[in-house]
């Protein structure tokens, strides 16, 4: 399938910023890594990543505003076109060598997300949504997962990092749902596990206290994968709590009812 012309703005720009982080990739210690929080990690290759997607993309579109992880908000002249950027989502992972990140690209119109990227440079996996086209891996049509009963779900979700979150809760979260579940999974990366919930390899997804750069890019490929998403009260309210719920209409449903404490 041929890309748009936005897609294809979006996607030069995360395939020139994820060469960067491939080549990044396993230097940690050239890439000045210093902490925003007790456990909240920053290196030169987030900044470098977030350089090269800003150029590129204010390049191609002038004028439009920004929401992009370390360097915050940026009004352009367009304040109705909006880019919501991740430049590395899952910086802990990158910095272990653990090669499950991604970078996430969101573009936000008229306070509508209409079209999203996601991309791990490692694996070459390539997803993308626009609003009312589909969503794609590597230009393939993909789909969430159609399983309908909690036992044969594997489902992903975020443990609050030190410093950050409330443990208790996820803790009773966990309680709850481990033993309804086939299996939970934590990645590392929100923005990849809610592509992996687009794709079907996760038939759900779970995660309290995440930026709208984690989710805005996830949130469009779920929903154009057939997928639901919400927050932990099933309201359209995930960019401004932080919270989201997400899976097939019923595990969707499902999972709202056996996280609630
Ligand atoms: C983090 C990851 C992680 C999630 C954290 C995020 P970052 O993003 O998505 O999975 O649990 O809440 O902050 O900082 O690596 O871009
Ligand atoms: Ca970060
Ligand atoms: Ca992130
Ligand atoms: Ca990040």
């Amino acid at each position: 399938m041929a890309l748009s012309a936005l897609l294809n703005v979006m996607v030069k720009a995360a395939s020139k910023a994820g060469r960067n982080l491939a080549r990044d990739f396993g230097e940690v210690e050239n890439l000045q890594v210093s902490r925003k929080g007790p456990a909240d990690f920053v290196s030169a290759a987030d900044r470098r990543a977030e350089d090269i997607i800003r150029t590129e993309l204010e390049h191609a579109r002038p004028g439009y505003s920004f929401l992009m992880e370390e360097s915050g908000a940026t009004a352009g002249e367009d304040p109705q076109h909006r880019w919501i950027v991740d430049p590395l989502d899952g910086t802990t992972n990158f910095l272990h060598g653990i090669p499950d990140f991604c970078i996430s690209i969101a573009l936000e119109s008229q306070g509508k997300i209409r079209a999203g990227l996601i991309y791990n440079p490692v694996r070459d996996e390539l997803f993308t949504a626009e609003r009312g086209g589909g969503a794609f891996m590597n230009n393939r049509r993909i789909r969430v997962a159609n399983r309908m009963h909690l036992a044969d779900c594997v489902i992903g979700t975020g443990i609050p990092h030190l410093g950050r979150g409330d443990h208790g809760l996820f803790l009773k979260e966990l309680a709850k749902s481990m033993p309804a579940l086939a299996g939970v999974r934590r990645s590392g990366a929100a923005a990849l596990d809610l592509a992996y919930v687009a794709a079907g390899r996760f038939d759900g997804f779970w995660e309290r206290d995440l930026k709208p750069w984690d989710m805005a890019a996830g949130i469009l490929l779920i929903r154009e994968a057939g997928g639901f998403v919400s927050d932990m009260e099933g309201r359209d309210d995930m960019l401004n709590s932080g919270h989201i719920v997400a899976g097939n209409e019923s595990i969707h449903r499902q999972l709202q009812v056996l996280l609630k404490v």
